[in-house]
């Protein structure tokens, strides 16, 4: 039988590469109390705001304090599987002797509410705001702050201990004594080296205090072991041309600002993870050898190649990678906190969180071992300082009828929430 031979139109199919993440892998968004709750007036924040002209008050902020129930669930339509949040110190402690019940139950709550979804809790103790009797009596200068922090620890690890199993006791440290205690941008507005460094031995303090109450309290309790960390924000610091000096700053910086705090705590064994929040990176250009230009000049020649976020920051996803790989000596698995994008163009969000998930699953790669990560932030809040203008949510915040609208970026992570699969 004869049969004429046609040509066949074939379709051709393209197969992207995909790479895969762990089915373990904890996915999910960060938020804090005092950027996305509203009206935590009895904080040393809100007070600040409203003496300072120019900035923004946190108001309403996004009343999550009132849609947590709705947050949670938005999160979870998402595919998100873990949440970071952190508690309001002054809500539960609103004066030195007193604590709230009610506000502890309110976090309860919150945390029954994810527990209820399926979403793992990572519950922050402290994210830069203080109960305003706390900074009356000197803050984090005081030297007895750690055990004032403590007595609050201790209430909150009695309430919700056999609720959550991932704690961080401070959310970076360093950040937080640099622009309160040593540039002096927040509050208190101290500018003194030595005060900032006395405020990092006092939030050192607290964490190892912190840390070793938890875990006796769980192992009194025979709970599930807890796993508790800080929050450390890391910068790649990267020498805008090699030389000595600049070298030498790079190596110095790395010590200082993104090394020393897991340094000192892993070799107390108070860290069971590295928490890691991960943004930028700072070009460094010196021009003298005293200490504050090895250790705070940055480069101000222009380089226009990287793309960056509506503040000016750098994209620069390298860098989470050799910082990953850096961590690798101190054999702690790393849980990414905090990594996120502020931007209108919500492509380049996506293309952010790609790009960096690409760099989290080459460290992994390395060996390193990945417990998840959360971007910042799950919704737009209120950026500290800067207001509400800097957009770094999953979901857009209608600060009008405070609507929460997820982004394509959001829903683009949500699918690979879903399968643990990322296209190259
Ligand atoms: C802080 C967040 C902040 C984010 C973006 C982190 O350093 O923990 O509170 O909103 O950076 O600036």
């Amino acid at each position: 039988m004869f049969t004429a031979c046609l040509p066949i139109k074939t379709r051709r199919v393209i197969i992207k590469p995909m790479i895969e993440f762990p089915k373990d892998f904890l996915w999910g968004a960060a938020t804090s109390a005092y950027q996305v709750e509203g009206d935590n007036f009895n904080s040393d924040w809100w007070q600040w705001e409203k003496t300072r002209p120019g900035i923004v008050s946190s108001g309403a902020a996004c009343r999550h304090y009132q849609y947590f129930r709705e947050d949670f669930a938005l999160a979870k339509s998402l595919g998100h599987n873990s949440h970071r949040f952190s508690l309001e110190w002054a809500r539960i402690q609103p004066e030195p002797d007193k604590f709230s019940d009610d506000q502890l139950n309110h976090y309860v709550r919150a945390i029954d509410s994810l527990r209820s979804l399926g979403i793992e809790p990572v519950v922050t103790l402290h994210h830069f705001t203080n109960p305003l009797w706390f900074s009356k009596i000197g803050g984090w200068e005081n030297p007895q702050a750690w055990q004032y922090f403590l007595a609050y620890a201790q209430k909150v690890i009695q309430a919700l201990c056999g609720k959550v199993k991932y704690w961080v006791t401070i959310n970076e440290p360093m950040v937080y004594a640099y622009y309160s205690y040593l540039i002096g941008d927040w509050p208190p507005q101290k500018k003194s080296p030595a005060m900032a460094n006395k405020v990092i031995n006092n939030l050192v303090e607290a964490h190892i205090r912190t840390y070793r109450l938890i875990h006796s309290f769980y192992k009194k309790n025979k709970l599930i072991d807890p796993s508790v960390s800080i929050a450390q924000s890391m910068i790649a610091f990267v020498a805008c041309q090699k030389s000595l000096r600049n070298n030498l700053a790079v190596y110095l910086r790395n010590r200082v600002f993104n090394f020393r705090l897991i340094e000192q705590l892993s070799r107390k064994k108070c860290l069971d993870f590295v928490g890691m929040n991960y943004y930028t990176r700072h070009l460094i250009d010196t021009r003298g050898w005293s200490w504050e230009e090895l250790l705070g000049n940055t480069c101000t020649k222009k380089h226009d190649t990287l793309p960056k976020n509506s503040l000016g920051w750098e994209i620069y996803p390298q860098g989470l990678y050799d910082l990953m790989v850096a961590l690798k000596k101190y054999k702690l698995p790393v849980f990414i906190l905090e990594n996120g994008i502020c931007c209108d163009d919500d492509q380049l969000r996506w293309e952010y969180i790609r790009q960096h998930l690409k760099k989290v699953h080459e460290a992994m790669d390395r060996g390193i071992k990945v417990i998840g990560y959360l971007y910042w932030s799950l919704l737009d809040n209120f950026e500290w300082d800067k207001g509400f203008a800097p957009r770094f949510g999953l979901c857009a915040v209608d600060y009008s009828d405070y609507k929460r609208i997820p982004r394509d970026s959001a829903k683009k992570l949500a699918q690979v929430a879903s399968n643990g699969l990322l296209e190259e």
